[in-house]
């Protein structure tokens, strides 16, 4: 244990993005108490909130506080006022997809594990369900969200969106999922549309010349159309799945839905320069300041940042501290909606359980959060 002061740029963002970042930051200050692990959080403006403020939704000063940190945690971007108007050109998601880009964060990885106690809450069956527990390796930086693009005008009415890979950018990505696949259950499926696109058989090239190097890895090649289906009919049969940025987006909000809520899923960014952890929703902004909001996936995001952070022991709490909570049944209306459990509420339990002595698995020394935001 090192007891250097880790520098966290904090991007609270829009709709629910800054209650559920006010939970995470809870459970962090409980980890601080227990572990003695000290952070400086600085928090900076992204999106909808940068825009009102600055004109623009990744501010130069907000780049350069996540370049300087050891870590940048995001809220969520996006505010429903930018989607109904096709004609406005700054959008808060901007700031989210230009953050991306700057920090070449090229991987996104987003775990998926089904609850105990949700297997009731889920539309799929419970027999398709149990222990469903796989992770989608997202790449990040580029593709058809990066490429060219060209707008529609009155005089031209054509408009089109460029998807382009090098194969560096797949090998780097591709990489890494087997490196996942080999510490798991050693099985990955590329998804893709090999019989459509030109990048996609790229995708095929690199991925079958990296299977030859990792013989202890079983591969699959699977259409993103069947594996939208099948994440539906079978979901247990996936390990890691490696994919394309568009791809990943879609696939990964397919997911949410056989863990029984988007509020569930975390995800970690990683690539070239400082990570960034995020949950896997959007800024919801019917729910804002209702106090209905899930926090647990930005608790869950703030273990893959300590995990990221070497804090394994207090990533590992944080994980068990969700895991008890809704082994009890304990979750917000989007989980249980019988029952009434604020956003405030879970990350106030969820910090409790963490900071209780019981729970203690390390000794530290007493931490501090300095410079907090909230
Ligand atoms: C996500 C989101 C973003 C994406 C949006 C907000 C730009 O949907 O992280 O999945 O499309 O990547
Ligand atoms: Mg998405």
């Amino acid at each position: 244990m090192t007891d250097r002061i880790r520098e966290i740029a904090v991007l609270a963002g829009d709709g629910i993005g800054p209650e559920v970042m006010r939970q995470g930051l809870r459970v962090l200050q409980a980890v601080t108490e227990k572990y003695g692990y000290a952070f400086n959080l600085s928090s900076a403006l992204i999106g909808g909130a940068a825009i009102a403020k600055t004109g623009s939704p990744l501010p130069p000063e907000t780049l350069e506080l996540c370049d300087g940190a050891d870590a940048v945690l995001l809220g969520a971007v996006g505010l429903p006022e930018y989607d109904q108007d096709p004609n406005i050109t700054v959008r808060p998601e901007q700031g989210l997809l230009g953050l991306r880009k700057a920090l070449q964060l090229y991987l996104n990885i987003r775990p998926v594990t089904i609850f105990p106690s949700m297997v009731e809450q889920s539309v799929l069956k419970p027999q398709v369900l149990n222990d469903v527990d796989f992770v989608i390796y997202r790449e990040l930086s580029s593709g058809i969200y990066f490429g060219e693009k060209h707008e529609a005008s009155e005089t031209s009415p054509n408009a089109s969106d460029l998807c382009a890979y090098t194969s560096e950018e797949i090998h780097r990505v591709v990489t890494r999922a087997f490196a996942a696949a080999e510490s798991r259950r050693g099985q990955l499926c590329l998804v893709d549309k090999a019989n459509v696109l030109a990048t996609s058989r790229l995708w095929r090239q690199v991925t079958m010349r990296l299977a030859a190097d990792h013989p202890a890895v079983t591969v699959d090649y699977m259409y993103v159309d069947n594996a939208a289906m099948q994440l539906v009919l079978n979901p247990r049969q996936f390990d890691v799945i490696v994919t394309s940025n568009m791809f990943g987006d879609i696939l990964s909000d397919l997911a949410s839905a056989i863990v029984g809520s988007i509020g569930l899923l975390p995800s970690a960014s990683i690539g070239t320069g400082t990570a960034l952890f995020e949950p896997v929703h959007g800024s919801y902004p019917q729910a804002a300041g209702k106090d209905i909001a899930n926090p647990l996936a930005m608790i869950l995001s703030v273990a893959m940042m300590l995990e990221h952070l070497g804090l394994s022991d207090a990533a590992a709490d944080v994980r068990e501290a969700v895991r008890r909570c809704t082994d009890k049944g304990i979750g917000t209306s989007d989980m249980h909606p019988e029952h009434e459990c604020g956003c405030s509420k879970m990350g106030e339990l969820i910090a409790h359980m963490v900071a209780d002595e019981d729970f203690r698995l390390n000794v530290g020394k007493k931490g501090a959060i300095s410079d907090t935001i909230i």
